[in-house]
């Protein structure tokens, strides 16, 4: 991207934080305490199902992006105080996504300070989501059941890194390694694809087959796994320094550049997408986008060669640039209280479908923030 371009791009960023926090100062003070997941016809307060309680951490994640970055107390208080309200979720054994709980809130939050009593939650978190390891098959059990193993898992398992690192606990390391190296051998394919669960054998740990939830099959690509995928991969790197994982994180985000058109916006699943061709539309998956742009970025940056890192930024900053035109960015839509349209929760339960989804939200914003933070570095 040119440099006139990118400085344009950087303009609308500042006009979506601006967005950004108006949403997020109404959807706060109209609802105060409350953790939605997904808008319903464009209004987040409804009493749909949620399926699993995985994302309250995003909210706060988002207060935390903003209160770092306006150095305003009114910001600063209402991120401590959503992320207080997580707290009791430290022990939670109920869910695998303890690292979506935690990251963005109580290590953003210890990181600013140092107080080594935030440190302890964000230990506490890693040391309960640890306790999902299944010996046979050496994997984190998903939510689901003992059996079942989630790419989205990919994403939490950073908490258990960052715990092992913090305690020097060579167990907890050897958890969180297993884990990625069994989801490396078991859930992504030969050509960078990747399922979204697979089944194992409780008695021996046998590998059974690939399954899905929230994909079209078990044998097709879900877009959101996949960016799971691609920006997991690259954080496991960041933390084993083991070049397979760089490896794997870029052959899913090649498959993910490769498979959607040059805009940077997925289907929810490739594969159905290509069957329902002549059937009727295919609704985008913007969340999946936000998520890849972190990840490409990510991953530019661990790259040494300076001509295939640029490929992925591009890539993120064209994504980009589409998730902040008209269509995507909600500014010009009367009354919808999201920031990010037309993502997808649930397609299978038809739930949060052509919706704002709050992780949207959320990656979103990191990806402006990281854009805006690396315009004035450069
Ligand atoms: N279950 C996590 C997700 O919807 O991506």
């Amino acid at each position: 991207m040119h440099d006139g371009a990118l400085t344009d791009l950087v303009q609308k960023a500042q006009d979506a934080f601006d967005f950004a926090e108006r949403q997020l100062r109404r959807l706060t003070t109209n609802h105060p305490g409350y953790f939605p997941l997904f808008t319903k016809n464009g209004r987040w307060h409804h009493h749909s199902e949620s399926w699993t309680h995985w994302c309250e951490g995003f909210l706060g994640g988002m207060l935390w992006i903003v209160a770092r970055r306006s150095q305003d107390p009114w910001w600063r208080e209402k991120a401590e105080e959503y992320s207080r309200l997580i707290e009791y979720r430290k022990t939670d054994r109920n869910v695998h996504d303890l690292g979506f709980l935690f990251l963005p809130t109580w290590k953003v939050w210890f990181e600013l300070t140092s107080e080594s009593s935030l440190k302890e939650t964000v230990l506490e978190a890693g040391k309960t989501l640890a306790l999902r390891f299944q010996r046979n098959g050496r994997y984190l059990r998903s939510f689901v059941a003992p059996e079942s193993l989630f790419i989205d898992i990919m994403m939490n398992v950073e908490l258990i890194f960052y715990t092992a690192a913090q305690l020097g606990d060579r167990l907890l390391y050897e958890i969180a390694l297993d884990h990625c190296l069994t989801t490396r051998r078991f859930l992504v394919r030969g050509d960078g694809s990747t399922a979204h669960e697979g089944i194992f054998s409780t008695e021996t740990g046998e590998f059974l087959h690939q399954s899905t939830h929230q994909g079209w099959r078990g044998d097709s690509c879900w877009a959101r796994g996949q960016a799971w995928a691609l920006f997991g991969f690259s954080t496991t790197y960041a933390y084993t320094n083991d070049s397979r994982f760089l490896d794997t994180a870029r052959a899913c985000a090649d498959y993910f550049i490769e498979n959607t058109p040059d805009h940077g916006i997925p289907p929810n699943d490739w594969d159905e997408a290509k069957h329902m061709v002549n059937k009727g539309g295919t609704a985008y998956e913007s969340s999946a986008a936000a998520i890849a742009v972190c990840g490409f970025l990510q991953i530019a940056d661990q790259i040494e060669n300076q001509g295939v890192a640029c490929r992925y930024r591009e890539r993120a900053w064209r994504t980009l640039s589409t998730l902040l035109s008209s269509e995507f960015l909600a500014e010009r839509t009367p009354g919808w209280e999201g920031i990010l349209k037309h993502g997808i929760y649930h397609k299978r339960k038809d739930i949060g479908v052509d919706e704002s989804v709050m992780w949207g939200d959320y990656f979103l914003l990191y990806a402006l923030d990281r854009l805006t933070r690396f315009r004035f570095s450069n």
